[in-house]
């Protein structure tokens, strides 16, 4: 296995990437970086597999960094690409270029461009070993399959491009920079569609189509349309206004109230919720927590937005995920999203679900 390591992420989540890994991996030594790429040295005999958890919130992409190509033509850069994967058999080929400046400046959404997709192409086209690529290697944006090797290449700089390889696990890694090919419908009334549709996706939270959901955070509400296309029912708390389309829905209702002015009641019957609300992380987690304790409200998962106004909150982060844990959910995971800007998602589960109300069937 190489002794590399690369991580792609968010521009500004580079200290928070170094802090985590420094925690976690304390053996890994950085190397180099660039806004939003960064590599770290492993230690001889690391022993990790190819398809290894970094358990990293912050990283969005990482794989074993093969080396760096540097050229003046595409072509060259392509096939020093392919001299850096070697011998090494793979069935997909991942590309997307760093992200070009900070999440949400000017409305910069990052996401598999023009470019990585015709650069996806040529290294295709000048592939060594086309017989060992999957029959669907051709599409850029399918995601890879579990268990299958991918030749991951980044676009670092023009002229300077990355060779990486990893194994797919069960989210992220199928996809190109662990970026989805998600498009904001032209009827979303705002963004966070694309967050909530993401989250989702990524935390294969077992929802089923008609869970009922409390959404705290609701305005206008994209993100309760993703839900709503689903078949979902929903609750949004918000004391601004909904968007009329939204309002509109007959599985929708407002609660035009804070969180905290809701009586416990009408969580009841919720078995999920979700929160992005536009507040510190422990004023969502204070609220949140006033919910799930509650003796007469039993929810089954989570699904929220933890806003990061600094980044140097990124540092507690691990004791936000065991605050949430402390609430009896088990399963609990972080990523920063490709759609969340200076912010992370939290997906919380219980599993089993247990009622507190005791004989009562789970639902
Ligand atoms: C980022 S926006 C939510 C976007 C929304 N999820 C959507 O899909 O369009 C944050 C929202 O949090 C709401 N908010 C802030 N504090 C709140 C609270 N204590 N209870 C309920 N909503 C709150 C704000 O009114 C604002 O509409």
């Amino acid at each position: 296995m190489p002794d590399f390591l690369y991580v792609t992420c968010q521009i500004g989540a580079e200290p928070a990437v170094k802090a985590e890994l420094a925690r976690r991996w304390r053996a890994f030594r950085f190397a180099f970086s660039r806004p939003g790429f960064l590599t770290f040295k492993l230690p001889e005999e690391h022993g990790l597999t190819v398809d290894f958890d970094l358990e990293s919130v912050f990283a969005r992409a990482y794989g074993f960094s093969l080396g760096k190509a540097a050229a003046d033509s595409e072509e060259a850069l392509a096939d020093s690409v392919w001299k850096l994967a070697g011998d090494r058999r793979v069935q997909r080929v991942h590309v997307w270029q760093r992200d070009r400046t900070e999440a949400g400046d000017h409305g910069y959404e990052p996401s598999i461009t023009p470019e990585a997709i015709a650069m996806h192409r040529l290294l295709l086209e000048r592939c060594p070993c086309k017989q060992s690529l999957g029959t669907e290697a051709d599409d850029p944006l399918r995601p890879a399959k579990l268990h299958e090797k991918v030749l991951d290449c980044i676009l670092v700089a023009p002229g300077e491009w990355w060779a990486g390889y990893h194994g797919v696990g069960p989210a992220a890694s199928r996809y190109p920079g662990g970026m989805m090919a998600l498009e904001l419908p032209e009827d979303a009334v705002s963004r966070a569609w694309l967050k909530m549709e993401e989250g989702l996706r990524w935390s294969r939270l077992p929802m089923p189509n008609d869970a009922r959901v409390a959404e705290i955070g609701s305005a206008p509400g994209g993100a309760s349309q993703a839900l709503l296309a689903r078949g979902c029912e929903v609750i949004g708390i918000d004391p601004a206004e909904m968007a009329p389309e939204v309002l509109a829905h007959s599985r929708f209702r407002h609660v035009r109230k804070r969180s905290t002015q809701v009586r416990r009641r009408e969580f009841r019957k919720i078995r999920w919720l979700t929160a992005d609300m536009n507040v510190a992380p422990n004023y969502t987690l204070a609220a949140v927590e006033e919910i799930v304790t509650h003796p007469e409200v039993n929810i089954r998962g989570l699904l929220l937005t933890l806003k990061l106004p600094q980044w140097s909150l990124a540092k507690d982060v691990p004791a936000y995920l065991e605050r949430i844990r402390s609430w009896g959910y088990n399963q609990v995971m972080a990523r920063q999203l490709q759609h969340n800007r200076r912010e992370i998602c939290v997906a919380a589960l219980q599993s089993p679900f247990r009622r507190k109300q005791a004989g009562k069937r789970d639902e």
